[in-house]
């Protein structure tokens, strides 16, 4: 997979995307990150990316031209119009789904990270294929966002994570909130590691497991557990705890 990001701060996404699982999987060909200063897109001598805004107001605004130039020439080096997206707290909200999806559907995609008070409404209409936010709440850049969004696209690609692992199988992908992990020492002030994970019973370890990431969920984000397949020790399980707290 490739993605392309348009930026005004490359270095920070290059700095980021370089180390630990990212880094990795970059090295080893599972995805090309490439991270592209619009600035260097300006036909102006001062290589001004921004301008006041029309009608008036505070700030300042990314101008249409050198993003379109940017952009024009990451689809021209493709070969083909890449499916584009915008970085905004206006768009649809990203979750591990969205990623999953984006993932299936693309095998390069194209970043926009906007700054200032905001991007010239003409070249989104122009390149933009859809928008994306992170979360409700607004970020001065769309820099962090785009490396939220690359991240997690990324652990969907077979490789990305080690062997064993994989995003598909994971805690959160069951819809349930991941359970407590313990490594040595068995014991820290005073805290001792649950018993049942030291007897080496698979079985009892995995029904364990489950069992509080049930509890969590519910406890936690109960809104999630509506699309979680259950089993029949689950609902024996979260019927337990229901007879609990009506005895409490
Ligand atoms: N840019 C600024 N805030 C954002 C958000 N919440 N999600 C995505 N991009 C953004």
């Amino acid at each position: 997979m490739r993605i392309d990001i348009m930026t005004l701060f490359p270095d920070a996404i290059d700095a980021m995307m370089g180390q630990s699982i990212m880094g990795r999987a970059q090295d080893r060909g599972y995805i090309k990150i490439v991270a592209h200063q619009i600035r260097d897109y300006t036909t102006n001598k001062q290589m001004q990316v921004d301008d006041y805004p029309y009608g008036g107001g505070r700030g300042a605004v990314m101008q249409a031209d050198p993003l379109y130039r940017c952009w024009e020439h990451i689809c021209q080096e493709a070969g083909h119009r890449v499916h584009t997206v915008y970085m905004s707290p206006c768009g649809r909200v990203f979750d591990q789904q969205v990623a999953k999806e984006l993932k299936a559907n693309y095998d390069h995609l194209i970043l926009v990270c906007g700054h200032y008070e905001g991007v010239d409404q003409r070249v989104l209409d122009e390149i933009v294929d859809e928008e994306l936010s992170i979360g409700d709440y607004v970020l001065t850049g769309g820099e962090l966002a785009a490396m939220v969004a690359i991240d997690c696209i990324a652990r969907f690609i077979p490789g990305v994570l080690g062997s064993s692992e994989s995003a598909e199988t994971e805690s959160f992908s069951d819809g349930l909130l991941e359970y407590p992990q313990y490594t040595r020492p068995a014991e820290f002030r005073g805290m001792k590691v649950p018993e049942v994970l030291l007897n080496g019973n698979h079985a009892l370890i995995e029904r364990w497991r489950r069992d509080r990431a049930i509890e969590l969920t519910l406890s936690r984000r109960p809104e999630l557990m509506e699309r979680v397949e259950l089993n029949k020790k689950d609902i024996a399980f979260i019927q337990s705890i229901k007879k609990d707290e009506k005895a409490r």
